[in-house]
């Protein structure tokens, strides 16, 4: 599967996804291809931004520029791609829209990082009805820019992706999977600074255990995420 991602910061990739399984599988399962705006600007001081319409603070990256880069993406791609913007306007960004962004036939994925105070309007809503562009946010907050939400996205879908984890099954179980946090984990030593590991996990009564971690796993939901809790319980 090839991701594009199209930045004016491409030596920042693949940075932490070089490392860990996504970047094991990097090159085998998946591959990684950057685009330069910059590279797509037609004068000689290689423009990239302009000031809005109407007044206001900071640039926004030109359409033209943007087109022509996002143009170049996807000339790479034989299927066709799922084209995403990084942008704290979009869709909050879950387990359940990674799963959609890996959903079948998975031709690749383009991902456009914003800068400055954002894009002219014009390109997102081209790409947008040529492309189903997806304006996708990682959270309710201001980042300088959508290179690290891209990396955010795709260190999130490449867990699904088939092969990549040691054990698939762990992706299915995990947090959020099924709007449910995680129970508390332990691990060698059975005591560590006079505290013991919880009895029952020592038991080998798989029942037992399984009813032990869902109590917890309900526990913890409950505490810290009532509105996960809320779905939940209203499912159940
Ligand atoms: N760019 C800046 N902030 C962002 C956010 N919260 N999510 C996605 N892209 C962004």
């Amino acid at each position: 599967m090839l991701v594009t991602v199209v930045t004016i910061f491409p030596e920042m990739f693949p940075g932490p996804l070089a490392h860990s399984l996504c970047g094991k599988s990097l090159g085998k399962l998946w591959n990684l291809r950057t685009v330069n705006i910059r590279d797509f600007a037609d004068d000689k001081h290689h423009t990239v931004d302009d000031s809005p319409y109407g007044g206001g603070a900071g640039m926004l990256m030109k359409p033209d520029v943007v087109h022509r880069a996002l143009t170049d993406a996807l000339s790479q791609y034989e299927g066709i791609p799922k084209v995403l913007f990084m942008t704290p306007r979009g869709r909050a960004f879950t387990n359940k829209v990674a799963l959609e962004i890996m959903e079948k036939p998975r031709d690749g994925v383009i991902i456009l990082c914003g800068r400055y105070e954002g894009v002219d309007q014009r390109v997102i809503d081209h790409w947008k009805a040529t492309h189903g562009m997806l304006e996708i946010s990682i959270g309710d907050y201001v980042l300088f820019g959508g290179e690290i939400p891209a990396m955010v996205v795709m260190d999130s879908c490449l867990r699904f992706m088939d092969g990549i984890m040691n054990n698939h099954e762990s992706t299915q179980h995990e947090s959020f999977a099924v709007d449910l946090l995680e129970h508390p984990q332990y691990t060698k030593p059975a005591v560590w600074n006079g505290v013991e590991v919880p009895s029952v996990l020592l038991s080998g009564n798989h029942k037992a255990i399984n009813e032990w971690q869902l109590e917890q796993a309900k526990f913890v939901t409950r505490s810290a995420r009532p509105d996960l809790w809320l779905r939940y319980s209203g499912d159940a």
